[in-house]
């Protein structure tokens, strides 16, 4: 089959080779999935750069937003049939071993898809069958590839870990990324007025017709005071954070006492000065959040089955120009996610 590899990790998108590799081989358990689409989000960036797993072999195939068909199934796999539409779960223990551990994103070989074993820059991968999911969205694959990872990772950090309901006040931040534009509308779903930031006039709209009640444009306006603001001086119940520390002071400053701060990114970079006497004289409380259940991703599925949430997808490229793909995504223009095609 044709795929998209590294041989190499590398900061230059230019190390993407389109080539011919082995067809995945079918084995017990597991169902090979021809792919129709598959969407790329910021983490492939960070791994092709050598960022999330060192200890993986050459050459490799990234992806984890993948949505096809059931090409083959394993003669003891009766849950899924040849051509039907499916989603792949975007993460999923490596070892069978931990198939059952709950919750599943906490097992210890629990992996984004695409980060040890192949993923879907290809046209065909290999899943454990009980990791691919029936799609009865009716939603074009192109744009069901924008959802998974970042639907899973909003129901988990925005529903599970900040508790949002209706009437709570939550600051989403880079609300026109793949995952903050997912953010927002799980919130709306749940109730919820949100607040958010975009880095420039052009995102404006689009998470407004996402659902958020108020934007700030980062470049120009004081985070805090548009907050407080906007919560009637209380500060927000919940903040969700994926940019890290260029924002995090502010996040801090931005939430009420009692407030949960939700992190799963970080954009800007990882380290930050954190002042332990406004967290405890706060009541603050801070989670972390990496990716989510496949209960989770079921919930998110079944809202966007209602029409509840919606796809965004801003650009396609042909699989074998992976490398376009992700210097527009490090260019900062995307507004929602951007999704590979084989062929
Ligand atoms: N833990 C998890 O489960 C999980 C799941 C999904 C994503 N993530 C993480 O969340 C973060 C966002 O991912 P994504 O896929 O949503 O990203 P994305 O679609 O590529 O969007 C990132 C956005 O962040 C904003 N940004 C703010 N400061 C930035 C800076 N210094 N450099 C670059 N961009 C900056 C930009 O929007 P503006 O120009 O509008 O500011 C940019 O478009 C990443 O760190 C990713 O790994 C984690």
């Amino acid at each position: 089959m044709k795929a998209t590899t590294i041989h190499d990790f590398s900061k230059d998108p230019s190390i993407f080779k389109y080539e011919d590799v082995p067809d995945p081989e079918i084995k017990p358990d597991h169902v090979i999935v021809k792919v129709a689409a598959c969407g790329i989000n910021r983490y492939d960036l960070y791994h092709r750069m050598g960022g999330i797993r060192r200890d993986i072999t050459f050459p490799h195939v990234m992806g984890a937003d993948i949505t096809g068909s059931i090409a083959a199934r394993a003669s003891d796999v009766t849950t899924l049939s040849e051509g039907q539409p499916v989603i792949v779960a975007p993460g999923f223990p490596t070892d069978p071993a931990d198939w059952d551990y709950t919750p599943i994103n906490h097992a210890p070989t629990y992996t984004v898809t695409g980060t040890i074993l192949w993923g879907g820059y290809a046209e065909y991968v290999q899943i454990p069958a009980r990791f691919v999911i029936p799609d009865n969205t009716g939603i074009a694959p192109e744009k069901l590839a924008t959802l998974p990872l970042c639907l899973m990772t909003a129901m988990h950090a925005v529903k599970t870990l900040g508790q949002v309901h209706p009437g709570t006040h939550m600051l989403m931040q880079a609300g026109a990324s793949g995952s903050g534009i997912l953010c927002i509308q799980v919130a709306k779903a749940l109730g919820a007025k949100v607040i958010t930031t975009v880095g420039s006039e052009e995102k404006i709209e689009t998470v407004k017709s996402a659902g958020a009640d108020e934007v700030i444009l980062r470049t120009q306006e004081d985070q805090v005071g548009r907050v407080m603001k906007f919560t009637d001086g209380r500060g927000a119940d919940v903040v969700v954070d994926n940019v890290g520390s260029a924002v995090f002071e502010s996040n801090m400053k931005s939430l009420k006492k009692g407030g949960i701060f939700v992190n799963f990114g970080l954009v800007s970079g990882y380290k930050v000065d954190f002042d332990l006497r406004n967290f405890f004289f706060s009541h603050h409380t801070l989670k972390g959040s990496m990716m989510g259940t496949m209960e989770e991703l079921h919930e998110g599925l079944e809202l966007v089955r209602q029409g509840k949430i919606k796809p965004y997808l801003d650009k396609t490229f042909p699989i074998s120009d992976a490398a376009a793909a992700h210097e527009y995504i490090e260019s900062r223009k995307v507004q929602g996610s951007v999704v590979l095609l084989p062929g």
